[in-house]
């Protein structure tokens, strides 16, 4: 069976080469197309319909069905590279406290380490579905999901098995931070050797990429030497890499994912002249995280300074109950363009294709023939009404 999708006003593909892009600089790197139609078609019980056709909607073929976008616009599902969902409580009174000058140190993790392990298992599950599903609900088609709340074995396999219950991009966290009970040197060592010998090795089965929160400048963090440890053990029991970095200060985050050449180094807010070179010569991809930066009152990463060196940047919502309890890819993209300095073009790239390189996929972000049929629908006549109408719900996921 196939369905034909028509009636689109614009059409973000995501693919520059497209036959009949619009050409301006407004939409650069995009591939839009006016006035478009999409074939859809195959799936099933276990897969998903993939792209058949893609162009103007005057030369479409005929298909089994079809709808009628009625003047919408369709961009690529966001790929929202980097979150935290399974975690129970919340941390209101933090977020209070910081917003009348307290700043963040990470102390707080701690807070929410303790509601995650009291969770159930169906408490934990249910507040997970919810916040997938707040993310589809904002276009969001595609997320990671890390660990990182339950720090002992148990809890950390625990997480790992319910992420993977919602996607396939899995991260082990279990160096977030270092628990609250073994902050003495000894009991940093022992904890350490946890997180990469038997933590390590019960996690690994449950999650394709490994994390580490390095940053010197938090007592609760790692710093340069303690991630290397723990980024090599996951390297070696078959993990990617992936990095908290430069979050608080011009830490060892950058250097250390460039040289191990992780797939992405995220938050990336302090930078040096030596970070912005290593990230440009590199694959990995720098991932900014504005709602962090407009949840913590920190300043924003320079996206212009990154770009401009030749880096490729990725933007996700980092939604974790700390540094920022957003969901909303278009409220990155919209923070992106008015406190980052990226063209409306730049952010929409960085929120699709930008967070598929930095998850390394090459099937989704995109809207192309042979991938999977995987949008999100904006109910407005452009793509650009995203970051315009900020605030506004103009953007969800379409149910193909
Ligand atoms: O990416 N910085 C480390 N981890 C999260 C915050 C986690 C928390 O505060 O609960 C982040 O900002
Ligand atoms: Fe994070």
């Amino acid at each position: 069976m196939s369905m034909l999708i028509t009636g689109i006003k614009e059409l973000v593909t995501g693919d520059p080469e497209v036959e009949g892009a619009i050409t301006d600089p407004l939409h650069a790197g995009l591939g839009v197309l006016r006035d478009a139609a999409i074939v859809i078609g195959g799936g099933g019980e276990d897969s998903a319909p993939t792209v058949q056709w893609v162009g103007h909607a005057a030369a479409a073929p005929a298909a089994d069905w079809a709808i009628d976008l009625e003047g919408r616009s369709v961009v690529p599902g966001f790929v929202d590279s980097h979150s935290h969902l399974v975690f129970a409580g919340d941390r209101s009174a933090e977020f209070a406290a910081r917003m009348s000058g307290t700043p963040y140190d990470g102390g707080g993790i701690a807070t929410t380490v303790e509601a995650t392990r009291s969770a159930s298992d169906p408490e934990l599950r249910t507040l997970l579905q919810h916040r997938v599903q707040e993310m589809r609900a904002q276009g969001t088609t595609t997320v990671e999901v890390k660990s990182g709340y339950g720090l002992t074995v148990e809890d950390e396999v625990r997480a790992l098995r319910l992420a993977r219950e919602v996607t396939t991009e899995v991260t082990y966290l279990g160096a977030h931070v270092v628990p609250p009970d073994r902050r003495d040197a000894a009991g940093r060592a022992a904890y350490l050797d946890l997180v990469c010998g038997e933590m390590l090795e019960a996690c690994a089965p449950h999650a394709r990429w490994i994390d580490v929160f390095c940053e010197p400048a938090s007592p609760h963090a790692f710093d340069g030497e303690e991630s290397r440890r723990v980024l090599e053990a996951g390297r070696a029991a078959g993990l990617e890499l992936r990095v908290h970095g430069n979050q608080l200060s011009e830490g060892p985050g950058v250097q250390l994912a460039v040289e191990l050449g992780a797939a992405s180094v995220d938050h990336c807010t302090f930078l040096s002249d030596a970070d912005v070179e290593a990230l440009a010569g590199s694959g990995t991809v720098a991932t900014l995280l504005p709602g962090v930066e407009f949840s913590t009152r920190q300043p924003y990463p320079d996206a212009r300074r990154l770009i401009g060196a030749g880096a490729q940047v990725a933007i996700a919502t980092d939604c974790n109950p700390g540094t920022c309890y957003s969901s909303s890819m278009p409220l990155m993209i919209a923070l992106a363009v008015r406190e980052m300095g990226m063209t409306p073009a730049e952010a929409l790239r960085a929120a699709t294709a930008g967070g598929a390189a930095a998850l390394r996929r090459t099937d989704v972000g995109r809207i192309a023939v042979g991938l999977r049929a995987d949008f999100a629908l904006v109910d407005a006549p452009s793509w650009l009404h995203i970051p315009y109408r900020v605030g506004v719900p103009v953007v969800r996921a379409l149910e193909v």
